[in-house]
């Protein structure tokens, strides 16, 4: 058997997702609270699991694609026709349903300096992470960033958009009136948190008008990784404990990610940190 793993960390955080300015930084939250969490040892105390990878199936959309991304399992030897096992072939593309962007995706000199999928920071990749809902009326421009007052130490942030209430991820057809950021919402994330993971609920965190600006302002910042196609129906808005494991793919300018949030503080509203520090 393994070893247990312990989490002694608490963060305490305001849940909502909309924060007023006065509440502080995320580094400042911690000292405050005095709650140690016990070591997690089964699923009770460690929260619930959320997958919020989308099932790769043949009618998910794919990027400017009308008939979603097709077949991706084959079967190449079969028991029902006298192989020993079964065993199938995988085909995709690398940025297909829930899946990272290593900076070398749009950065030439990134992928000449060696910034592909297989060295992407699994720090970066693994801890907490916020999921923020925003304002249905606008895509993720600067204003409505500025809006979300989100704490300063955040470092992970998950949108959750009128992309999940379209529920796009479940048509087959790609649709490029999704919600994504524009460039002035990329550059105002770049240059007023310490975010280093942003992930959204469609194909692209940038919205289709802003494809290629938007991806260059944030990953020209190479520290700052992208998760697209996340599926977010059965996350409400919240710090969890995030997990994106990529494939470790030589030179890959992106990979399918298995991704799972946990909900590891899940009293977090016991400190009393909305009524201290907001
Ligand atoms: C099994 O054999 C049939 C008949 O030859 C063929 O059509 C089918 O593609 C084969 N399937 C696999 C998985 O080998
Ligand atoms: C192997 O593949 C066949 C299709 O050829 C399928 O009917 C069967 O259920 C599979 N067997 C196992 C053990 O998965
Ligand atoms: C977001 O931008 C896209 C184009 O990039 C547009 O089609 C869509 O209507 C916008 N959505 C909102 C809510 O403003």
């Amino acid at each position: 058997m393994g070893m247990n793993v312990y989490v002694f960390f608490v963060f305490c955080i305001c849940v909502t997702s909309a924060l007023p300015t006065s509440c502080g930084s995320f580094e400042d939250l911690q000292p405050t609270c005095s709650f140690l969490a016990p070591p997690a040892r089964s699923s009770s105390t460690r929260g619930t699991i959320i997958d919020i990878s989308h099932t790769y199936r043949e009618d998910l959309p794919s990027f400017e694609e009308d008939d979603g991304v097709g077949v991706v399992i084959q079967l190449v030897a079969s028991i029902a026709n006298g192989s020993r096992a079964n065993q199938s072939f995988l085909k995709m593309g690398v940025h297909t349903g829930t899946h990272v962007d290593a900076p070398s995706h749009i950065f030439q000199e990134y992928f000449d300096s060696g910034d592909h999928v297989d060295t992407l920071d699994l720090y970066a990749l693994n801890g907490f992470a916020l999921v923020v809902d925003v304002p249905r009326d606008t895509n993720l421009t600067a204003e409505a960033m500025q809006a979300l007052n989100i704490p300063n130490g955040v470092e992970r942030v998950l949108f959750r958009t009128l992309n999940t209430d379209r529920r796009l991820m479940w048509k087959k057809q790609f649709d490029s009136s999704y919600v994504g950021l524009t460039t002035d919402g990329a550059e105002w994330l770049r240059d007023n948190t310490k975010i280093k993971l942003v992930g959204i609920d469609y194909l692209s965190v940038a919205s289709y008008d802003y494809l290629i600006e938007a991806h260059v302002v944030l990953l020209q910042n190479k520290d700052i990784i992208l998760v697209e196609g996340l599926n977010l129906d059965n996350v409400a808005v919240g710090l969890y404990e995030l997990h994106c494991l990529p494939l470790k793919l030589l030179k890959s300018d992106g990979s399918p990610i298995r991704s799972i949030t946990a909900v590891y503080v899940k009293d977090v509203l016991s400190c009393n940190l909305v009524a201290t520090l907001c």
